[in-house]
């Protein structure tokens, strides 16, 4: 088992940032988790696990250890003639497996097309996109408990999910490692194409009874056009969430911003975009050196290359206390601020 020391973690970070950690090290299954966790030398050290590193912002050098996820592996717990339970390794590329469950002709997965990361992640934050949360497919994980190695299971309720949120976000950090995912999919699936621009995308094709493959080749499609590629230009997605907030005060704002891009979110509650939000707080396109706000999707920010997280955290806050100044509403970060 490599120990690295004093490790640069710009690779594994898609924001592409400088920082350092003062260790380093890889897991592939359990067993060399374990091991890892009672290493001598990493004991008493700060841990952080990685997976894709595409939701994180490392704003200083991190003093502890980083675990890099490597478990890969599936596996088809349930197979009826409806539908199929299977389980995934954590360190696997999430859009492989999605792309895996597309070609078998499975449905569930496939409005979450193209989501960077690795599937342990995906829990953590309850990824969504194109109306569909991972909440509605998943059937339960089984996570590593630090404190005493014991390996758990937690099903959809002991997740707690929420918009971007779930226990191992809140009360559950730092104390789990998602070691793999299962999911329920469907071999007669109910497609999810009611999202706008999932149908207008379809309707270009020409496509009337759309497959699953169709919804993921559309949804991968408005993704391209939409987000920028970190491969290229460093990003973690959307840096905020979409706030949601009492009736009134989207009302509020709609009697002098008629435009406001909302949803109806339940109980009395508003979801507002973010990305309207900011955008009409004027910091589309903006750019300052080398960080910036994209030129087409405001909630997402981008690093040009050369500057740093914490330049990268800075700018954030002053969007974040424009949009408060403007319209009053208070925004949250989505991404992993380190
Ligand atoms: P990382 O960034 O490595 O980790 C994220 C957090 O999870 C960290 O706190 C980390 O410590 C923790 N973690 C990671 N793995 C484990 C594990 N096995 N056990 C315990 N904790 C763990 N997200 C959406 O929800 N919807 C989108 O549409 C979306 N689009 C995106 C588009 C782009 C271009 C980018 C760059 C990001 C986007 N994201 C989106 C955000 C991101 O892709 C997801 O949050 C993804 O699930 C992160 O996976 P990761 O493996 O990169 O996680
Ligand atoms: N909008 C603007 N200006 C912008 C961006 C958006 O006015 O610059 C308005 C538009 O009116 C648009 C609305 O915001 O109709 C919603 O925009 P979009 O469909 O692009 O989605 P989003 O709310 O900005 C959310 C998720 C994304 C997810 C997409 C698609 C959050 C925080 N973000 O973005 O997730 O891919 O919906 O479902 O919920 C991520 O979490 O990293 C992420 C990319």
């Amino acid at each position: 088992m490599e120990i690295f020391r004093d490790f640069n973690l710009k690779p594994f970070n898609t924001f592409h940032v400088p920082a350092r950690t003062a260790r380093l090290a890889r897991f592939r299954n359990v067993e060399e988790l374990r091991a890892l966790l009672a290493h001598p030398e990493l004991q008493g050290l700060p841990r952080l696990v990685l997976g894709g590193g595409s939701n994180v912002l490392f704003t200083q050098d991190w003093p502890g250890v980083v675990l890099l996820n490597e478990i890969t592996g599936l596996e088809l717990l349930l197979e009826t003639d409806e539908a199929v339970i299977i389980r995934a390794g954590a360190g696997m590329v999430w859009h492989d497996f999605v792309s895996y469950t597309v070609d078998q002709g499975w449905g569930g997965l496939e409005n979450l097309s193209l989501i960077p990361g690795r599937v342990g992640a995906a829990p953590m934050q309850n990824i969504g996109a194109y109306g569909v949360e991972i909440k509605e497919p998943f059937h339960h994980l089984e996570a590593l408990r630090i404190s005493d190695g014991e390996v758990v299971r937690f099903d959809t309720q002991a997740c707690r999910f929420g918009y971007r949120e779930s226990f191992f976000k809140r009360e559950g950090k730092g104390q789990y490692i998602i070691l793999s995912v299962a999911f329920q999919l469907n071999k007669q699936p109910k497609l999810h194409t009611h999202y706008g621009s999932i149908k207008a995308e379809l309707d270009k094709r020409g496509i009337t009874a759309p497959t699953i493959r169709d919804v993921s080749e559309a949804v991968i499609a408005i993704r391209r056009s939409k987000l920028p590629n970190p491969d290229v230009l460093g990003n973690a997605g959307s840096f905020f969430k979409n706030p949601v907030v009492a009736a009134e005060v989207a009302e509020r704002i709609k009697a002098k911003f008629p435009d406001l891009s909302s949803y109806p979110a339940g109980e009395g509650q508003v979801k507002l975009a973010a990305g309207w939000l900011i955008e009409r707080a004027g910091w589309k396109g903006f750019r300052e050196g080398n960080i910036g706000v994209h030129k087409d999707q405001a909630l997402v920010l981008v690093h040009y290359g050369g500057s740093s997280g914490s330049a990268i955290y800075d700018l954030s806050t002053r969007v974040l206390e424009s949009v408060k100044e403007q319209f009053g509403v208070e925004l949250e970060r989505e991404v992993n601020v380190i």
